[in-house]
């Protein structure tokens, strides 16, 4: 007999992420099984799944068995064996696969449990890179406000305003300096694109120097950034940054953690903005999130003055996960999920437009398969949105059996790269009712 299942509440033993005791108290939905675009809940309730997993992983959508195949070989022929001394298989054809598809001169990688880990360890390698060429004062970490990359040590003190996380850890690893996002809806210096000379850019210059250039390692970002929801810069923005960060020896390491792997529409995030980053971190849409994985890719240059990268971590370079990611690449290759995101994203962008009408809807934006619809309660001064109200969308979109998000002041979007027009029209129309029902700003 099938097991019954309830939802979680208060009396069950596990911890939940982020998620307050009152929510808890009314009862947490249970996802019990996955098919294509769809997610099914304890009570056998189908939602169209429009993150992805929630936190954007699932590329190739959920159940695929191709993907349990080859985590189930790879186990049979070998589960395990460390990363130190000694290699496997699986990543070393990812490593190679990777050189091939990450266009630009990165062409070195390892391999970790996940995006944290992949943005500390690319921390790490960039501090030895200097550490190795005697430029030994260098720690400082610049990102951004209002980004997010990653709960450990080194990335948390790049975790720009997610609050109250930081407040909570902090006193965080000294040398986390902030500067502001390219997000021109609501620009942090009260400019207007174009006529800005790209000021969020340019300070990066002014912060460093004032931080003093010889202490300064990297500077971190992400290519569309998920901080305001989908942000994407403006065209001249990744340019300045890697000319500013050439000018002071700064690496510059570009998260690609949520973009890489076809969520903007190319292969990853930073092709569509005529920059070379010194590093990459990868990890969700590696494996869509079947198995845990992150990754970090560098250039030669930057192993080059580094005889050992002095790491270990018992799961680094595992050969399991390694093996559902190169499973994964294949069918994202082979159905074109890429191309998809890039065709399927316009469709999609192109439908959310025709809610600008609304007189709460501020800002309509994306790139690929990650949109967003900016909220507002007064369209000319764009003043933020109520969380709460946000939150009742949420949930509205639920009961009609949709799951989104909501991220600053934002509705966010970012589906299986599977979607197709059909989804994405019945996305829309559910978009404008929850909508119309929130009503007008007040
Ligand atoms: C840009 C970025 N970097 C790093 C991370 C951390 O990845 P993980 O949650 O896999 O540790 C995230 C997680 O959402 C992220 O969005």
């Amino acid at each position: 007999m099938e097991e019954m299942i309830k939802k979680l509440d208060e009396t069950s033993h596990l911890i939940l992420h982020r998620t307050p005791r009152e929510d808890i108290r009314k009862g947490i939905t249970v996802i019990t099984s996955g098919e294509g675009m769809y997610v099914y809940d304890q009570d056998g309730k189908k939602y169209l799944d429009l993150n992805a997993g929630v936190t954007r992983p699932v590329a190739i959508g959920h159940g695929r068995k191709e993907i349990a195949q080859a985590v189930y070989d790879q186990i049979c022929k070998l589960g395990y064996y460390t990363p130190c001394g000694f290699a496997t298989i699986p990543p070393m054809k990812l490593a190679d696969l990777l050189a091939e598809i990450v266009p630009g001169p990165i062409n070195k990688f390892t391999f970790e449990c996940d995006g944290s880990e992949a943005v500390e360890s690319a921390m790490k390698l960039a501090k030895h890179y200097h550490h190795a060429r005697g430029d030994k004062a260098r720690f400082k970490v610049i990102s951004r406000r209002g980004a997010y990359h990653g709960v450990n040590g080194m990335g948390l003190r790049a975790l720009g305003t997610v609050n109250p996380m930081r407040h909570i850890m902090e006193p965080l690893a000294p040398g986390g300096v902030f500067a502001e996002s390219p997000y021109c809806y609501r620009c942090a210096y009260g400019l207007t694109y174009p006529n800005c000379d790209m000021r969020c850019a340019t300070d990066i210059g002014r912060i460093i120097e004032f931080e003093n250039p010889e202490q300064v390692s990297i500077f971190i970002g992400e290519g569309v950034q998920q901080g305001f929801g989908a942000y994407a810069p403006p065209k001249e923005y990744w340019p300045i940054v890697r000319k500013i960060c050439d000018q002071y020896g700064v690496l510059l390491i570009m998260d690609e953690v949520i973009c890489g792997f076809g969520r903007t529409g190319k292969m990853f995030a930073f092709e569509h903005f005529n920059v070379e980053p010194d590093l990459i971190t990868m990890a969700k849409c590696i494996t869509s999130g079947y198995v845990p994985l992150g990754a970090v890719g560098c250039t030669d240059e930057v192993m080059k003055p580094i005889d050992s990268f002095v790491h270990l971590h018992t799961y680094g370079n595992h050969p399991v996960p390694c093996a559902a990611a190169l499973k994964n690449i294949e069918i994202l290759q082979k159905e074109k999920l890429v191309e998809n995101s890039a065709e399927m994203g316009k469709y999609f962008l192109d439908g959310l437009r025709t809610l600008e009408h609304h007189p709460i809807v501020g800002e309509i934006r994306g790139l690929g398969l990650w949109t967003a619809i900016d909220f507002t309660v007064d369209k000319k001064s764009r003043l933020p949105f109520p969380a709460d109200r946000l939150i009742r969308m949420v949930e509205s979109a639920k009961a009609k059996g949709f799951i989104i998000k909501f991220m600053g002041c934002a509705i966010e979007f970012a589906p299986p790269l599977i979607i197709c027009r059909e989804e994405i029209d019945a996305t829309i129309a559910m978009m404008d009712q929850v909508i119309a029902s929130e009503g007008v700003p007040y």
